[in-house]
């Protein structure tokens, strides 16, 4: 497909990239692209970034039919360009499109679009250390109309900006409350996709623990709050007796991340034994109480692989690893980044350059 380019001619002056805050600051362009029924996906262009003209009863507004991504671009040593498994959150944005009653984009165009743009804004991909360029694309119902029904016109849009850590701690290690309320998604719902729905939910229960000065919320299962699931910004991995367990994405309930697969991949290559599957949060509070929780951590593209050092639970609160970064945390860490931006050996074969 053709993608029409306009040019800015007002470039943005680009932020410092020290201390940036996560999602922040836009580089200088955007991708569109329209769907309308019976005409399919049309109009692939690159814009300079700037606000969109919706009417006001554009349906995403009312009924929230709405799917995004979060990918990210890294600028290598040498100064080349690389995405990390780009077609993973292609084909999960087609799974989300699925559920979502949404056309879903083709993989080629995803695809051309992603490195068009990236190739175009490449001056945004920072070198600083710890940076990247978060790539956000998404896509949503577009109709003039109120009533609920699948809409028949679509926009898919990408962005990106230059970020640094996503959480202000860096990579120092994060407070989660395990939320014993509130549920986040059911079995049959919409929890395996990345609708923004699924975030828009989960703001209640994340607010009031923000107040209480935790970073995030671990979610339960939504049938018998029992059962881990995860942050919400990030999947959720344990390592208990030598052993990573990590909640199964079976149920389509937790949201199958990259980082978590390729997490999954990396850890089992080094010879751990890996569990996905059912972890009761008694089974979690138990290996806290008893010394066997060794290590605790996040994955995801924008918390990378965040260290948890304390959990709470039931107004008790669990510290983890003395509140530092584990061994096998770092490792893990310096293992993934490294193929990202680069330093080391991609012996999976995840990055794809750009330029
Ligand atoms: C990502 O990790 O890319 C996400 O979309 C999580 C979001 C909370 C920033």
């Amino acid at each position: 497909m053709d993608i029409t380019i306009h040019k800015t001619t007002a470039p943005k002056q680009k932020p410092s990239m020290d201390g940036i805050p996560f999602g922040t600051y836009f580089s200088d362009h955007m991708f569109l692209m329209n769907y309308t029924e019976g005409q399919g996906w049309h109009d692939a262009r690159i814009v300079p970034y700037g606000p969109l003209t919706l009417e006001p009863t554009a349906m995403v507004f009312h009924y929230a039919q709405e799917i995004f991504e979060g990918l990210k671009a890294y600028r290598t040593a040498e100064g080349k360009i690389q995405l990390f498994r780009p077609n993973e959150n292609i084909r999960r944005m087609i799974r989300s499109s699925e559920k979502l009653c949404i056309p879903p984009v083709p993989e080629d165009i995803y695809l051309q679009a992603l490195k068009t743009l990236v190739e175009l804004d490449q001056d945004w991909v920072p070198s600083e250390p710890d940076t990247s360029l978060y790539i956000r694309p998404f896509v949503f119902a577009t109709d003039p109309h109120l009533g609920v029904h699948v809409a028949h016109t679509y926009l898919f849009c990408i962005v990106t900006c230059p970020v640094g850590c996503y959480y202000p701690e860096g990579l120092n290690p994060v407070k989660i409350a395990i939320e014993s309320r509130e549920v986040r998604a059911v079995r049959g719902g919409t929890g395996y996709t990345k609708c923004g729905g699924n975030y828009a939910a989960s703001l209640h229960a994340s607010d009031a623990a923000e107040k209480r000065g935790f970073s995030q919320v671990l979610w339960l299962d939504g049938v018998e709050q029992k059962y881990i699931e995860e942050v919400g910004s990030m999947n959720v991995m344990f390592k208990i007796g030598g052993k990573i367990i990590t909640p199964s994405v079976e149920k389509l309930t937790v949201l199958p991340g990259v980082t978590r697969k390729s997490a999954l991949t990396v850890l089992k290559s080094w010879g751990y034994e890996v569990e996905e599957r059912d972890l009761s949060v008694d089974e979690l509070i138990a290996a806290a109480e008893n010394g066997t929780l060794e290590e605790a951590w996040g994955t995801g593209t924008a918390a990378v692989i965040s260290p948890i050092g304390e959990i709470s639970y039931k107004s008790k609160k669990y510290t983890v690893n003395n509140f530092e970064i584990g061994e096998l945390t770092q490792k893990l860490y310096d293992t993934l980044t490294g193929i990202q931006w680069g330093k080391i050996d991609d012996p999976f074969g995840w990055v794809v350059p750009v330029c």
